[in-house]
């Protein structure tokens, strides 16, 4: 079924912004760089790449009669966050399963930044002890157990909507939400980074610009240190998505890139090339990028862009997925 055919509950402001990062390309001195900004596309709770996801899933639960969003993700998710803020807005509740995924040494890493807003929008947060992972979980089924004991309707929402067979429409979408954009501004972006780690967010980007006619690359930056097994979430939703909105062919294999290289050892903590991409970023052109994913999808564009392999000649569009509320989780990596 054509994307244009699936419902979709109006969650964004629109078009999120597109916006060139001038002194950032003229201080890498190669391709130019634009960024188009999923962390300020919408007024509920900061916004971010899983509100474009959620105007897909929303249709489905209120079809299905849902009275609670069940979700899961680590302790700082940027994504139950997301899921909190539209509950309030849909008026239903929200049962957050937040495990240890990051063994982040910071005092206050359960208490502020994603997880203090979740409880100010009154999501029933759950503190879990269990390693990270994108798969289904039990302590997820046992919340989605307990609502329906206490006689509920829970939705399941996987971690970061991704494992769920609308999960990579949102970003189809906004394949096409660029293709306009482009004809305003007059540019075509031959290359698009962004981070990756449930993998929706690339998949659904890979199946939308399938469709159109002018071939471009989707690069994918890991952050989960798991890269093998984020292509492979990556090809798999990026093959449903593309089946499910009818792209008559399959995908190609280089059309899924997943590079590996600057999520340091562990999901959550940044390494040196994240810092110094923050520090950059921030005092070139005033955006703020997180330590645990835009961080490390940017120190890969500013290698990429330095190296030559994002050539001299290129417009690059990178991707701003939102994620800013962790940092004040991260206070002591910058002093
Ligand atoms: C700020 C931010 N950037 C990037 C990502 C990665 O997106 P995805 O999980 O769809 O691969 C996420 C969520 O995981 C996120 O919250």
């Amino acid at each position: 079924m054509p994307l244009g055919d699936f419902e979709r509950y109006p969650l964004l402001f629109g078009p999120s912004p597109v916006h060139p990062l001038e002194r950032l390309s003229e201080h890498l001195g190669g391709a130019r760089i634009w960024a188009k900004r999923e962390d300020c596309n919408s007024g509920l709770a900061y916004g971010g790449n899983k509100t474009r996801k959620l105007e897909y899933l929303v249709p489905d639960a209120l079809q299905q009669g849902a009275d609670t969003l069940v979700s899961i993700g680590g302790v700082q998710s940027n994504h139950t966050r997301q899921v909190a803020a539209v509950a309030a807005r849909l008026g239903l509740k929200a049962v957050l399963v937040q495990e240890s995924w990051v063994d982040w040494p910071d005092a206050v890493n359960d208490k502020v930044g994603n997880i203090l807003l979740s409880r100010i929008l009154g999501a029933d947060v759950q503190l879990v002890d269990a390693r990270f992972g994108i798969g289904f979980k039990d302590s997820w089924n046992e919340a989605l157990e307990d609502v329906r004991r206490r006689g509920g309707f829970p939705y399941a929402i996987p971690a970061g909507g991704s494992d769920h067979r609308l999960g990579g429409l949102g970003f189809a979408q906004w394949a096409h939400e660029v293709e306009a954009q482009e004809h305003q501004l007059g540019i075509f972006f031959d290359t698009i980074v962004v981070c990756s780690v449930t993998g929706s967010t690339q998949a659904g980007m890979i199946a939308g610009f399938a469709g159109q006619d002018r071939p471009r690359r989707v690069i994918g930056i890991d952050a989960s240190a798991k890269p093998a097994q984020t292509r492979a979430q990556v090809e798999k939703i990026a093959r449903n998505t593309a089946e499910l909105i009818g792209l008559r062919r399959d995908l190609k294999e280089d059309e899924i890139t997943v590079l590996e290289g600057w999520a340091g050892d562990l999901y959550g903590i940044p390494v040196q090339s994240t810092v110094e991409a923050i520090r950059l970023t921030a005092s070139l052109e005033g955006v703020i990028l997180d330590p645990v994913y835009e961080g490390k999808s940017m120190a890969g564009l500013i290698d990429l862009v330095r190296n030559g392999d994002i050539p001299n000649d290129s417009n690059v569009l990178y991707t701003h997925l939102g994620g800013q509320p962790a940092l004040n989780a991260y206070s002591g990596v910058f002093h």
